[in-house]
């Protein structure tokens, strides 16, 4: 299995559509997805892709290696078209010194492997290629598995947000991270752990967007 971390591209959108509707109410369109990967100035979207390794399956054994793919996760059998299986997508949008993270979901089948972080890490990282001061981003009040993730890189609560959420009037919590020098250092001791645990590559946070 090899993991990447890379800028997403259009040709990402079907299969990062597909996760988003399972994650977020409403989902982002499709077209709010292209916006974002070819014109908007300020936004750097990301992709975690697997790419598997298998030979092309041999007539006789093909069950057992749809059976196999299947097994690993709803996701993996998307690879039958040929290109690699995303994972899991994050956006961060950089405007003057902020820094936005403004999406992070990892396809439900993956949860729980340290994907969540990879993205996030990623994000992190490119936050502070670009410069930024600091990163804010926004949260349900009931997640706590996100909001765990985003103490972990630093992040504290600063306001409360009345029915933030219009589907269902959540509140939200704004979270805030300065990047200062205490958490570039406890940033890079995270990144450099993530990297030897999960060894993927990444083409994303020290990489320059592409230009369509
Ligand atoms: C939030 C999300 C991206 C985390 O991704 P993930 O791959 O499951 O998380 P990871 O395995 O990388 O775990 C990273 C950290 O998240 C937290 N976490 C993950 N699963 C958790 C759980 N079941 N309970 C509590 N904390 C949990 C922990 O802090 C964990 O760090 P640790 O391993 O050192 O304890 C994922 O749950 C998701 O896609 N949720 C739906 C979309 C969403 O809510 N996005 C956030 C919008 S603000």
């Amino acid at each position: 299995m090899s993991l990447t971390l890379r800028y997403m591209q259009l040709s990402d959108i079907r299969q990062v559509a597909t996760i988003d509707v399972m994650c977020f109410d409403p989902p982002w369109s499709h077209e709010s997805y292209a916006f974002e990967i070819n014109e908007s100035n300020v936004s750097h979207m990301v992709v975690l892709e697997e790419i598997i390794g298998l030979a092309p399956p041999e007539p006789t054994r093909r069950r057992s290696w749809l059976d196999r793919l299947r097994r690993k996760g709803r996701g993996a059998v998307s690879a039958l078209d040929g290109s690699g299986v995303i994972l899991g997508y994050g956006g961060l949008w950089k405007i003057e010194g902020e820094a936005h993270v403004s999406t992070i979901a990892i396809d439900p089948a993956w949860r729980g492997k340290g994907y969540g972080e990879i993205l996030l890490a990623g994000m992190f990282g490119k936050a502070l290629q670009l410069k930024a001061q600091y990163i804010v981003l926004e949260v349900r009040v009931s997640n706590s598995i996100a909001q765990s993730l985003y103490r972990k890189y630093g992040f504290s609560r600063v306001r409360r947000r009345k029915n933030y959420y219009r589907s269902d009037n959540e509140d939200a919590w704004d979270m805030r991270v300065a990047l200062d020098r205490d958490t570039r250092h406890r940033f890079e001791r995270l990144y450099t752990k993530l990297r030897l645990q999960h060894g993927f590559l990444d083409s994303y946070s020290r990489k320059s967007r592409p230009r369509g």
